[in-house]
């Protein structure tokens, strides 16, 4: 097996690759990539970096890509490269990504119907939110929650600009949803209706696209989402 230098092991059967991305050429923003190992022996990217060629070796070595994920509407970057390192593998768009992105050719949209992903993921699809339209999964079997922007836990930020807009959406330093997350909302009774079937999936820890991975268990979740509301989302 090829040594992994750039895939961190999360639990049995997850990884995840850090890389940066600027932003307007001001800021540079941290992003994450989680690779799954299916239980059907397929690999799961979500939400993918930059595949460069030591990734790929890395990713190679722990079996065939079978899934490409682009888990919402702004998650979309490095879609097309991915798909291009990895032509057999199905590559995945949010609900309303693949009419909003035409240049990229997904193969499928993640809905109600997806069901090769066998035992080992569980997802959601967050209702209420069309710009947005976000899907939260779940690795049942590491308890392991994998999300994009649903929330953040930007722990330190060395980029000037960018510690100033974790400062604007309230989340640095901070575990917690970014301000930015209700104005994405125009039917809070579908996404609260969605959040609420996440709360009560039984969770240990929560790998984001964006902050530090988060020992969390679904109550801790709960009060982290509800901060700053008066009890918006329900208890599980
Ligand atoms: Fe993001």
């Amino acid at each position: 097996m090829e040594q992994l230098k750039l895939l961190h092991k999360v639990d049995a059967d997850v990884w995840y690759s850090d890389s940066k991305i600027s932003l307007l050429h001001l800021a540079v923003i941290n992003i994450r990539m989680v690779v799954v190992k299916l239980d059907t022996g397929g690999l799961w990217l979500h939400s993918p970096i930059q595949i460069d060629d030591q990734l790929f070796k890395e990713i190679n070595s722990l079996g065939k890509v079978e899934h490409i994920v682009a888990p919402n509407c702004f998650h979309h970057l490095f879609a097309s490269s991915a798909k291009a390192r990895y032509p057999e593998a199905v590559l995945w768009a949010a609900p309303g990504l693949k009419q909003r992105k035409k240049d990229i050719l997904f193969d499928a949209v993640i809905n109600d119907e997806v069901t090769d992903w066998g035992n080992t993921l569980e997802y959601e699809h967050i209702g209420g939110m069309p710009k947005l339209n976000e899907v939260v999964f779940l690795h049942k079997p590491s308890k392991t929650l994998i999300c994009s922007d649903f929330i953040f836990n930007i722990t330190d930020e060395s980029n000037f600009l960018m510690k100033c807009l974790w400062k604007l959406a309230g989340t640095y330093k901070k575990f917690g949803q970014g301000r930015e997350w209700r104005f994405l909302v125009s039917n809070s009774f579908d996404e609260v209706y969605s959040v609420n079937k996440i709360l009560k999936w039984d969770i240990v820890r929560i790998v984001m696209a964006h902050g530090e991975i988060k020992v969390c268990t679904n109550m801790e979740l709960f009060e982290a989402l509800n901060k700053g509301k008066t009890n918006f989302y329900s208890e599980s």
